[in-house]
């Protein structure tokens, strides 16, 4: 396993715009210690609030590879480790309503609080009590309309870390709380989760690599603004006005809208938001390893009430292409990686300036 030497060493390399050495981005052992130190002690996305709103709604996920169940109960909201005390099969699948917890593997059945209440046969097993097996609890909490779950039982609620970033999204002209969902889908990526993330916190690649992107947004260096907090990274944009008077040279979707700014956060560690101008609306992706040189991930669009669905399956089409794009410089970079050489790239401390801030984060997050 590669052992974190000298983390001062490298956190003064990230601030002169040295990059991570490409080993972080191909050795296993850090994905495994990226696992327990970063995604189960920060906040995992779990699914949006608004599928949780009657008694027995529940959401599953993930929080580092744990798998996760959010369910409403009589206590409001609560979140579990989603594996059967038995034979530590998943209990429940997808998202919906039940009245119990029922594992299908052999039928051990939990109410929604997660006492297990019946399991077959286990009446003629010695010492064996019911109470001695609950699924065990995990934490949750809200932000604005999304749900998380954290396996670091010590952390700080997460408006502390991510807060402020409601209130900038509100600048936007968007409404959080009037975003109805419109769909989810899963994604695998062949990139280091890591070159992903370094390639959305920057656009100094979007002139080169984005037409339509750069069409819609005006991503010039004065005007493209990027800006690190402690715990999350923004980039704000404006509208450009031949997109608006619909007099772009490549084609894009209609950027008219309650909506001027284009914003993209991303909140340590994961989960990026994205809100383009136009009618309301905003995409999220949840980022994880698939081993060092995959991903895996999902993405939900969202949509202010009466949107158009022609304009919004255009947006998505828009984001998509974005996201095609970018995988291609992802997977092309992951494979520079992995040939490991030059071992150290360079970045600009300017435009690339939240690619180094997110950086130093996996490195304080490693040699803890
Ligand atoms: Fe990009």
């Amino acid at each position: 396993m590669q052992t974190i030497k000298r983390a001062s060493d490298l956190l003064e390399a990230l601030d002169r715009g040295e990059s991570l050495p490409a080993s972080w981005y191909t050795d296993p052992s850090i994905t495994e210690q990226e696992i327990q130190k970063i995604f189960r002690k920060t906040w995992q996305y779990m699914g949006p609030l608004q599928q949780l709103k009657d008694l027995g709604d529940f959401i599953t996920g993930y929080v580092g590879e744990i798998p996760v169940v959010v369910i409403r109960n009589q206590n409001g909201l609560e979140g579990f480790v989603n594996v059967c005390r038995h034979r530590r099969h998943e209990v429940m699948k997808g998202c919906g309503n039940s009245k119990i917890m029922q594992c299908r593997y052999h039928a051990w059945t939990y109410d929604l609080t997660g006492q297990l209440k019946a399991a077959p046969r286990s009446d003629r097993e010695p010492n064996f009590c019911l109470d001695d097996y609950p699924l065990l609890s995990i934490k949750v909490d809200t932000l604005g309309p999304w749900v998380f779950a954290n396996a670091d039982e010590n952390a700080k609620p997460i408006a502390e870390y991510y807060g402020k970033a409601l209130e900038i999204m509100k600048e936007s002209g968007l409404d959080l709380d009037s975003l109805e969902l419109w769909g989810r889908g899963d994604w695998e990526s062949e990139a280091n989760w890591k070159t992903m993330l370094e390639n959305y916190l920057e656009c100094y690649h979007c002139a080169v690599a984005h037409p339509g992107f750069s069409a819609a947004i005006d991503v010039d260096q004065d005007s493209y603004k990027l800006t690190p907090y402690e715990w999350f990274s923004s980039q704000v944009g404006h509208v450009r006005e031949s997109a608006l008077e619909g007099n772009s040279k490549v084609k894009i979707y209609d950027a008219k809208g309650s909506v001027k700014q284009a914003q993209y956060h991303l909140l340590w560690p994961n989960f990026t938001i994205n809100i383009n101008p136009g009618f309301p609306n905003l995409s999220i992706d949840v980022w994880c390893p698939n081993g060092p040189n995959k991903s895996k991930g999902f993405s939900e669009q969202y949509f202010g009430p009466g949107v158009d669905k022609k304009w919004a399956e255009e947006l998505i089409e828009f984001n998509v292409e974005v996201g095609l794009e970018d995988d291609v410089l992802t997977n092309s970079v992951q494979r520079g990686l992995i040939g490991g050489i030059p071992a150290v790239g360079r970045f600009l401390t300017t435009s690339e300036g939240l690619c180094g801030h997110f950086q130093k984060l996996v490195v304080k997050a490693l040699s803890d």
